[in-house]
This record gives structure tokens, C-alpha cells and sequence, in this order.
């Protein structure tokens, strides 16, 4: 076990005497040794924990706290998005569950342009026509049918208790209202959820979501009926057709959740499971830790020039090849293989240079670039005691969605559509460009960056990591791992420690405040670099993680955001 602190013993001492106890305190480590939930939301880490003190096991916890975040983390947590989960199984297998939005079946190419061929400014983000249809109902219940062992009833349970009965609006949530409610003015539905009858709530006010709460009752009684047929799906219909959106109820009766290979990958002699194609993530964290695998970081050291400088040149590769190559594999040959391969990265990484960059516009595929994403989705991480291990990533894209909430159903509604290229070559409406492989088409699912990951050593679990953060989510999980692998941090440092990010265009380091010193950046400018500080206040990542070492999972909350991690 690894002791931080006197106080860390004194805790897992208390942990231990008092089951039910809770420990939550960034960045200092949670413990537990029979089961962990680490979320945004430290009221759906309560309930996953309640399911696995009940004897549920991970993905019952899970699927418990997915449906709860929906209530509670109404930012991302959803019912009217979707995600992705990694899980590994009791017996060591490792499954994937792709259960990300659609395009509907009239989704054309050019559905965001104008007659001149123009991008029409919002469609794609502020509409109805931004909405995929929501899979997140879809994989959940299949989770739960497949590898779950508890009834819907007691899973979902929490969430309509929470949504029925409400609960007090912590600072963060109530901030978060107030600041979205202009941009919700069209929608009265909106505002009926999130004010109190037009006025900004408090923190303290008690939030009830009586419509969500039906709907969710509705699920648990008729499971993906009550959500894709019958009158939420009615609901939802009649929204589209008042407001011009897309989303038809043939699309809802059709939407399925897939089964899909996990992206596989080694490093350092550990084993990399993560979420391959329609995201990009896994793939692209297996090329970027291939690209570095034959370098000794911590022989470099952690934050040193030549380690920052390496890891931004690898990624600058990956993310040149994210925009030529990556989209939806049941629509697009995405080359997963090939970009996975160790030989390629060598390769593709032979012309590293240790004391210069290499200029943007001279590596990979012309002059394209990324389809991008905003950064507001959210990453949760479960494990139950017989090393059952959830890496669980879901979202409605920006923050809110699209911002708009069926009426009389309490379901708000992505915006994903955004993530596809909406013009070939065009700069969308974060100054991002794209190309064919993430091209609309009817029923396509559109590129992700989510990066739910599990690693495990000789087979054995190890760390379950991932984030929100759009193009970021990809960079944060790779330093959570390199930070545990190459430079042996405990979870909680893992977690905090301060991050950067490079994703070929723009040709910038992006990075948070802490993370270069000034020497760093010093000798960073001498190699050609440049730098963009994050948006002060906001940090980059939210990588809810459990590490699992000598028997204990140490579980933490990214401290830059509220949420529980809650071990047992
Ligand atoms: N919308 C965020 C992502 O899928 O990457």
C-alpha cells in the first residue's frame, strides 16, 4: 500500500474500521479495498458505491451511476447523449460498448451549408438540428442485460429518487445554471429546468426534475421502449418537427449500441485497452505511447524540456493522422491496425529531432485539420472486488447539450452533430477542419476523442483512467498513464499533476499555468515551440481515476472539479 501521509494511514485505518465511511478529499487518494466510484459527481459516486456494497458488481455500479449522473451532473451526465465504456471482466477479457449518437437517416453532407455553400453559424451546435440521437439509454441497458447482475429496478432507483425528490444545488451547479440561462431563453422547457420559474437559482435551493423523473421511471418499467418508443419518443418526435430538427421516430425505433473490439496495445509490459473507432482515442493513445515506448522518460524526468519536448512531437504526429484517417469504422476502412503497429510509429516518429520541432504544416496530410470537440463531457471509473473494472466516458458535447429540453420528458439533448466535419477543408465554428473519413452521412456515428482506458500489468488490473475535454481527453489520459508508468506517481499525484497538450493544428503548446516552469518554457522556445496558457480557471482534463496496487484501489478525484471519488 502505498502511505502518502500519517493522515492517509490514519484514513484507510478509519476506512477499514467504518465501512460506509466516505473519503473524498482531492488530491489526497481515496481507499478501498472492496469497491470504488470516482465521478463529477460526488452524489452518483455514492450511489455506484451503495450498488457494489449491496453486492452489485461493476457495471451494475456503473449503470447506477451513469443514470444518477443524468440527475445530479446534468452538464454531461445524460439520458439524451451517449459515450463509451471499456470493461474488463472478472475472467480478464476486455469488451467495449460503443453506444455514441447517429446521424438520423436524413442526415445529408452538406446539411449545415447554405445555398452558397456557406456554414449556416449554429446549426450544428444551437438547434435542434444538432442532435444525434441519443444512444445512452440503448448501452446502458444492454451494459446491464450483458454483464450486469442486479435488477433495473434497484439500479435506477437512486436516480429517479434523486430527480423525484430533488437535492440541494451545491455552489458549482447553481453557478452553472445562472450563467446558461441566457442561452436557453428559446427553449421553455429549459427554463422551466433549470430556474425557479425564471430565476436564477441558489446555491442550497432544493432541484427537482419531475419530468426527468417520470421518463426515468418509464425506462425502468419498459426498458429501451420507454425511451425509443411510446410517448417519450412521441415527445421527443414532436420536438423535432416544431423546432426543425431531425430526429425522426424511425431513427429512435432503430438506434443500437455496438459491440466493438477494443483498440489493444502495450507499453512498458503493461497492457493498454481502450475505445477504438467511431472514437479516436484509443487508437491514438496507443500510437503516441508506441512512439515514446523506446525513450526513457524517467530517466528525462517528469516536466524536464526534453520529456515535454518528445511527448508534444509524438502527439503532433498522432493527431495528423487522427484527421485523415479516423471515423466511423462501419462507414469508413479506418487503418487501425496499421496506426497501432509498434513498426509504424517507428516510422512515423524516425524523424524526430531531440532539438528542434517539426513545423506543422511539413508532417502528415496536406493541410488539413482536426475535427474538434468542446470540452465539456465527463469520464467516471468503477471497480468492484473481483477486479470487474469500468472505464465509463459520456456526453452531450458542449456543456447542456444543444441546450434544449424536450418538453414534459426532462431530457436536454446533445449537440454532437458538431463533431462530425460539417465542410470539407472549412474551418467550423472552433476554426477546426476536417475531412472525408468524419464526413456526415445518414446513420454514421461522428468522430470522438473519448478516451475511456484500463490498463492492466501480466494481466492483472492496474488503472482505470479517461476524461472529458474534447481533443484534450486523449492528451490527459496519456499523462495519467505516463505519470503512473514512467514516473511511479500515486494516483492522486497522477491526477493532479499539471498538464499540456499539443494536437498539431494550431501549432501550439497548450498548457495549464504549473505545468512548464519558466527554464522549461525557456529551453522549450529554443527548439521552436510556441505556447498558449489554458483559459485561466480552467484546467485541462477532469480524469476521475482508480489505481489498483497490493490489494487496495486508490481512487482519485481530479481536483480540478467538484465529484466524489468513494471507496469501501
Ligand atoms: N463530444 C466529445 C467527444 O466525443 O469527443
Amino acid at each position: 500500500m502505498i502511505c502518502r501521509s500519517r493522515l492517509s494511514q490514519v484514513l484507510i485505518l478509519l476506512a477499514c474500521l467504518v465501512p460506509s465511511l466516505t473519503l473524498a478529499a482531492s488530491p489526497e487518494a481515496t481507499y478501498g479495498a472492496n469497491g470504488m466510484v470516482t465521478s463529477r459527481s460526488a452524489l452518483a459516486s455514492e450511489v455506484g458505491v451503495e450498488v457494489l456494497r449491496d453486492g452489485g458488481n461493476a457495471v451494475d455500479a456503473a449503470v447506477a451511476t451513469a443514470f444518477a449522473l443524468a440527475v445530479t451532473y446534468p452538464s454531461a451526465g445524460n439520458i439524451g447523449g451517449g459515450g463509451f465504456a471499456v470493461i474488463r471482466l472478472p475472467d480478464g477479457k476486455v469488451v467495449t460498448l460503443d453506444h455514441r449518437e447517429k446521424a438520423p437517416l436524413s442526415a445529408h453532407r452538406d446539411m449545415y451549408l447554405d445555398e452558397a455553400g456557406e456554414v449556416i453559424r449554429g446549426l450544428s451546435t444551437s438547434s435542434h438540428k444538432a442532435a444525434g440521437v441519443p444512444g445512452s439509454v440503448d448501452g446502458l441497458l444492454l451494459l446491464l442485460e450483458t454483464h450486469g447482475t442486479m435488477s433495473r429496478k434497484r439500479l435506477m432507483a437512486p436516480a429517479i429518487r434523486l430527480a423525484r425528490n430533488g437535492f440541494a444545488l451545491d455552489f458549482d451547479l447553481a453557478r452553472q445554471f445562472r450563467r446558461r440561462l441566457p442561452s436557453m431563453e428559446a427553449y421553455p422547457a429549459s427554463i422551466a429546468k433549470f430556474s425557479d420559474d425564471g430565476k436564477a437559482f441558489e446555491a442550497g435551493d432544493r432541484w427537482r426534475q419531475p419530468d426527468l423523473a417520470r421518463t426515468l421511471a418509464r425506462i425502468f418499467g419498459k426498458g429501451r421502449a420507454g425511451f425509443y418508443e411510446g410517448p417519450v419518443a412521441e415527445k421527443i418526435v414532436a420536438e423535432m418537427e416544431s423546432g426543425g430538427g431531425d430526429i425522426t421516430r424511425a431513427d429512435l425505433a432503430q438506434y443500437r449500441s455496438v459491440w466493438r473490439d477494443p483498440v489493444r496495445g502495450t507499453y512498458r509490459g503493461h497492457e493498454i485497452w481502450s475505445m477504438g473507432p467511431p472514437s479516436s482515442g484509443g487508437v491514438l493513445l496507443v500510437q503516441i505511447l508506441n512512439m515514446l515506448e523506446p525513450f526513457n522518460l524517467a530517466e528525462l524526468g517528469w516536466g524536464s524540456a526534453a520529456t515535454v519536448h518528445l511527448m508534444v512531437e509524438a502527439e503532433r504526429r498522432a493527431y495528423a493522422d487522427r484527421a485523415e484517417h479516423l471515423g466511423d469504422p462501419d462507414y469508413y476502412a479506418v487503418p487501425q491496425a496499421a496506426l497501432t503497429d509498434k513498426a509504424y510509429a517507428s516510422r512515423r516518429f524516425s524523424d524526430f529531432d531531440p532539438d528542434r520541432v517539426a513545423a506543422s504544416d511539413a508532417i502528415g496530410p496536406g493541410d488539413t485539420n482536426l475535427p474538434t470537440e468542446s470540452r465539456e463531457t465527463t469520464h467516471f471509473s468503477v471497480m468492484d472486488g473481483g477486479g470487474m473494472m469500468v472505464a465509463f466516458t459520456t456526453t452531450l458535447n458542449s456543456g447542456y447539450g444543444n441546450k434544449i429540453v424536450v418538453p414534459g420528458t426532462g431530457i436536454l439533448l446533445n449537440n454532437e452533430m458538431n463533431d462530425f466535419s460539417i465542410r470539407r477543408d472549412t474551418p467550423n465554428q472552433f476554426d477546426l477542419i476536417g475531412r472525408d473519413a468524419n464526413a456526415i452521412e445518414p446513420g454514421k456515428r461522428m468522430l470522438s476523442s473519448m478516451t475511456p482506458t484500463i490498463v492492466t500489468k501480466d494481466a492483472e488490473p492496474l488503472l482505470i483512467t479517461g476524461s472529458p475535454g474534447g481533443s484534450t481527453i486523449i492528451t490527459t489520459t496519456l499523462q495519467v498513464i505516463v505519470n503512473v508508468i514512467d514516473h511511479g506517481m500515486g494516483i492522486d499525484d497522477a491526477v493532479a499533476a499539471p498538464r499540456f497538450h499539443h494536437q498539431w493544428k494550431p501549432d501550439t503548446v497548450i498548457h495549464e499555468s504549473r505545468a512548464l516552469s519558466p527554464d522549461t518554457k525557456a529551453l522549450l522556445e529554443e527548439k521552436g515551440h510556441s505556447f498558449r496558457e489554458a483559459r485561466f480557471g480552467r484546467g485541462i482534463g477532469d480524469a476521475n481515476s482508480i489505481l489498483f496496487r497490493d490489494g487496495v484501489m486508490h481512487g482519485a478525484k481530479d481536483p480540478r472539479a467538484q465529484g466524489g471519488a468513494v471507496g469501501y
